[in-house]
């Protein structure tokens, strides 16, 4: 089964999950795009759901497939989340925000009564940390803010490479109009304590690390799909 095939099947199996009439947070990402595909199929043949996408690229794929959209805004509280992640661990702790779209994912996914996590296993982790922690960062203040990142990661033991994500000829700018700096720190062992750490940084927007958020994962291998869920 190559990666594909992998998403798919997370994805499938987490349509298992989706019920009629739910408002549901559509995820971004490859993974979630595959989703999304499997769902407009079923919206096809008559499922009725409403979403509320997590970026503008998966409004985009919802819109072109079919499945109906509202505003966070329309739909303040969501039955459930269904998205990808970079990294997973056993306590169904992640890392997010490969794709740019970490703030709105965590907005929708803490409307949400459920978060369901799909990937293949490839991002299951013993530790978070060896894919870049993405930071989102408000332009203004951005080498204040760099440095007060530099000084919280330095207290708790983390080093590591600070890289502004680029795009193009200039900064990834995110749907926020945000910047993203991915912080390589390699092993986070305290992932509660970056997070509050960062989260007291005044030009930190939102960080990748989603703690207690998702309640089930489902994680695709060679032989199949398996349900993690987590240890609280
Ligand atoms: C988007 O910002 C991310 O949080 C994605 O959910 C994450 O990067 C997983 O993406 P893939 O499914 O493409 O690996």
């Amino acid at each position: 089964m190559d990666a594909r095939e992998m998403k798919i099947k997370a994805a499938e199996a987490a349509l298992a999950y989706v019920e009629d009439g739910m408002r549901l947070g559509i995820g971004t990402g490859s993974t979630a795009e595959e989703f999304v595909r499997l769902l407009a199929e079923k919206v096809a043949g008559g499922l009725k759901v409403e979403g509320v996408p997590t970026s503008e690229r998966t409004a985009r794929l919802c819109v072109e497939l079919g499945v109906s959209l509202k505003s966070l805004d329309e739909l303040p509280e969501l039955d459930l989340t269904i998205d990808g992640a970079d990294e997973v661990d056993e306590h169904l702790r992640l890392i997010k925000g490969g794709g740019g779209a970490l703030l709105r994912e965590k907005i929708v996914a803490s409307a949400s009564t459920r978060m369901i996590v799909i990937a293949d296993e490839s991002k299951v982790v013993a530790t978070l940390g060896a894919f870049p922690l993405p930071i989102e960062v408000n332009p203004f203040g951005l080498v204040t803010t760099r440095l007060a990142i530099e000084r919280v990661a330095s207290r708790l033991g983390l080093t590591g490479d600070l890289r502004l994500r680029q795009s193009g000829d200039g900064a990834f700018t995110t749907d926020g109009g945000h910047y993203i700096i991915d912080a390589s720190f390699g092993r986070i062992p305290d992932a509660e304590a970056l997070s509050i750490e960062l989260n007291s940084i005044p030009g930190v927007v939102e960080h990748g690390l989603f703690i207690n958020m998702a309640t089930l994962a489902i994680i695709a291998g060679a032989a199949g799909a398996r349900t993690l869920e987590a240890k609280r």
